[in-house]
C-alpha cells in the first residue's frame, strides 16, 4: 500500500506555520509514505521562492505542485530548473521552465506526480488539461499516477476525473482555496474537487478581508495584501493498493484554528 498526504495551497507565512506546526501530528496519526503540498501561494500569497522551496524540503515534503501563480516571483527563474521536487502545470505559459512531472520509486513501483491547469476561467494556459495530461502520461509511463489539477470550475474537474479515472489513481483539485465535501473513489481513482487551502482562515481565501472589501465595495484598485489571521490546514489522505494499482480510500482533513 501507498499512503499519500496531499496538503492544499499553502498561503503565505501563516500557511507555512500551520504546515510545520501540524505535520508531526499528521505524521503520527496517518503515517503517510508520500507528502505532497501545493506551494503556488507560499511566498506572500503568490508564487514561491528558493528559501521557501528549501523550507518545504527540510520539512520532508516529497513533491511541491504549483498553479497559475507559479511565475509570480521573478526569483523562480533562477532556481526552477534545479528544483528537483517542484512541478508546475504543464499547460501554463511559459512552458519551457521547470517540469510538470516528478517520478519516484516506491516498493518497486514507479510513481508519477503530475501537475496541470484547468482552461476555464484561467488565463495563460496553452492547451486543455485533457491534452496536457494525455501527453504527460504517454511520455512518462508509470504504475501509479497522481495528478494535481489546478482549476476553478467544478465541471471541468469532474469531466477530467471521468476521462482519466480508469488509468489514474489519484486526482485532486486545487486553486479555489475552499475544500469541497465530495471526496470519493471513482473506478480506480480517488478524487476531490478541491482540497482547500492551508492559509489564513478568517479571511477571503487567505487575503486580507479589509483590503478585499475596499476593492469590491468601493471598486478601488488595491494592492494584494495577505491576511495575518491564523491558518486552517486542509488536506486529503489517500490509500492506493499497489498490487491492484487502485485507490481504496480517501479521507478529508481540516484543522481549523
Ligand atoms: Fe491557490
Ligand atoms: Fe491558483
Amino acid at each position: 500500500m501507498l499512503r499519500v498526504l496531499f496538503v492544499g495551497d499553502i498561503v503565505g507565512k501563516q500557511g507555512r506555520k500551520a504546515l510545520s506546526n501540524h505535520l508531526p501530528f499528521l505524521q503520527e496519526k496517518y503515517n503517510y509514505d508520500l507528502l505532497i503540498v501545493n506551494g503556488e501561494n507560499s511566498a506572500h500569497g503568490k508564487g514561491i521562492t528558493k528559501k521557501i522551496y528549501d523550507f518545504f524540503i527540510n520539512l520532508g515534503v516529497d513533491c511541491i505542485t504549483m498553479g497559475n501563480h507559479t511565475f509570480s516571483k521573478d526569483n523562480i527563474f533562477t532556481f526552477i530548473d534545479d528544483a528537483g521536487k517542484l512541478i508546475r502545470p504543464a499547460n501554463l505559459e511559459p512552458e519551457n521552465f521547470g517540469k510538470a512531472v516528478h517520478l519516484i520509486e516506491f516498493k518497486n513501483k514507479k510513481i508519477g506526480i503530475f501537475n496541470v491547469c484547468g482552461s476555464i476561467f484561467m488565463t495563460n494556459t496553452t492547451k486543455t488539461p485533457f491534452e496536457a495530461l494525455e501527453k504527460l502520461l504517454k511520455d512518462n509511463p508509470c504504475d501509479i499516477k497522481i495528478v494535481d489539477i489546478h482549476a476553478e470550475a467544478t465541471s471541468e474537474k469532474y469531466a477530467f476525473m471521468q476521462y482519466f479515472k480508469k488509468e489514474v489513481q489519484m486526482i485532486v483539485g486545487t486553486h479555489t482555496h475552499i475544500q469541497t465535501a465530495d471526496e470519493a473513489i471513482f473506478d480506480r481513482c480517488a478524487f476531490i474537487c478541491d482540497v482547500g487551502m492551508t492559509g489564513p482562515y478568517n479571511s477571503v481565501l487567505g487575503r486580507d478581508t479589509d483590503e478585499v472589501l475596499t476593492s469590491m465595495l468601493d471598486e478601488i484598485k488595491t494592492r494584494y495584501t495577505i491576511s495575518t489571521e491564523e491558518a486552517i490546514l486542509s488536506a486529503v489522505v489517500v490509500d492506493i493498493d499497489l498490487s491492484e494499482l487502485k485507490a481504496i480510500k480517501i479521507e478529508r482533513i481540516q484543522i481549523r484554528p
